[in-house]
């Protein structure tokens, strides 16, 4: 039987679930992750913008033709761009100087606007901490009421939570067939997927034990010493409060840390032990994942994700890896 999908969006979903056996040689337990970057945008936020949209369009919050706003890293910005291209709404992504500029490049490309905005005096390219997110956020409700735009708002969405919990989760449980997994960890960004994510999880897996991951150096949720909040990982470590972990602290067993190395190490070792080609939030996961499995949860499943393809990382320092 043919399936052919009638434009992209039809392609948004049912990412693979792989093991992770040659990662994890040198422990005991697996590692299962969900590729992610399996998507047309390269990330798990084309997913979240889809159920974003649909979701306005269903509660009628969106008008036709309206033009759609985000604060976005580049991920949402990126699944906005494509759901929004093909839906007929003119988006408009604003985004920190500071993110890779593969990002803004590829959101150009499917026909956003993009606006990108000065990082703070004390920021460094590559870092972009609260200060620069605070300056990304004022230039967006400014433009929010200059063109009356709909504005996503990812950090207090609801259905930034509702396609990990709706849609991710359950897709991950029906992959697992009978494997049961022991722990989820994720790295915090909004905080959307690692909340909805667990929310399903900890309904097929009662025992289930979540972790948030944060930096090293943006520890906000992670009882240690606070330093400058800057880091490398993109998308997330903003070292400030989230209203989906607030409201949601049950369902957290803890949080783990991870430094920049080991961030950048993991993420090469994904691309390099299991053909994986991600960005550093799937490193901060695997780098997370790993420390579970040579600690308290030797010889247990772990599940992460791989949030988005490295190919969004050209630019940076995580592919200098070629001889000089
Ligand atoms: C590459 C990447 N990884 C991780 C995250 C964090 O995801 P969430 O906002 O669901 O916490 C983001 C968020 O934009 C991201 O862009």
């Amino acid at each position: 039987m043919s399936y052919i999908a009638a434009n992209i969006l039809e392609t948004i979903g049912l990412t693979p679930l792989i093991k992770l056996s040659r990662y994890t040689e040198n422990v005991e337990g697996n590692i299962f992750a969900k590729l992610e970057y399996f998507a047309p945008g390269l990330s798990k936020k084309d997913r979240m913008a889809l159920e974003i949209i649909e979701s306005a369009e269903e509660k009628g919050l969106l008008k036709k033709k309206q033009p759609v706003i985000e604060l976005t890293s580049g991920s949402m910005g990126t699944g906005l761009a494509i759901v929004c291209n093909l839906k007929g709404y003119p988006f408009i992504a604003v985004m920190s100087r500071g993110n890779s500029i593969e990002r803004a490049q590829m959101m150009k490309a499917f026909g956003a606007e993009v606006v990108l905005v000065d990082q703070h005096p004390d920021s460094e390219p590559g870092k972009v901490t609260s200060k620069d997110l605070d300056l990304v956020e004022e230039k967006t409700q400014k433009l929010t009421k200059k063109y009356n735009a709909f504005r996503i708002d990812q950090f207090t969405n609801p259905s930034s939570v509702e396609t990990g919990e709706k849609r991710l989760g359950p897709e991950i449980i029906e992959q697992l067939g009978d494997i049961k997994i022991d722990a989820f960890v994720d790295f915090i960004g909004t905080g959307g997927t690692f909340i909805g994510v667990s929310k399903s999880l900890q309904k097929a897996f009662p025992h289930i034990k979540c972790y948030g991951v944060e930096p090293v150096n943006a520890p906000f949720y992670s009882s240690i010493q606070k330093t400058d909040g800057k880091h490398i990982i993109q998308g997330g470590g903003y070292n400030i409060p989230l209203k989906f972990i607030e409201e949601n602290k049950e369902l957290i067993n803890g949080f783990i840390t991870v430094s920049d190395c080991e961030v950048t190490e993991a993420t090469r070792l994904l691309a390099l032990k299991e053909c994986i080609f991600a960005g550093d939030s799937s490193g901060a996961n695997a780098a997370a994942a790993l420390k579970l499995l040579k600690g308290d949860l030797k010889g247990k499943n772990v599940l992460i994700h791989i949030p988005d393809s490295g190919t969004k990382y050209l630019s940076t320092n995580l592919w200098d890896i070629l001889d000089k």
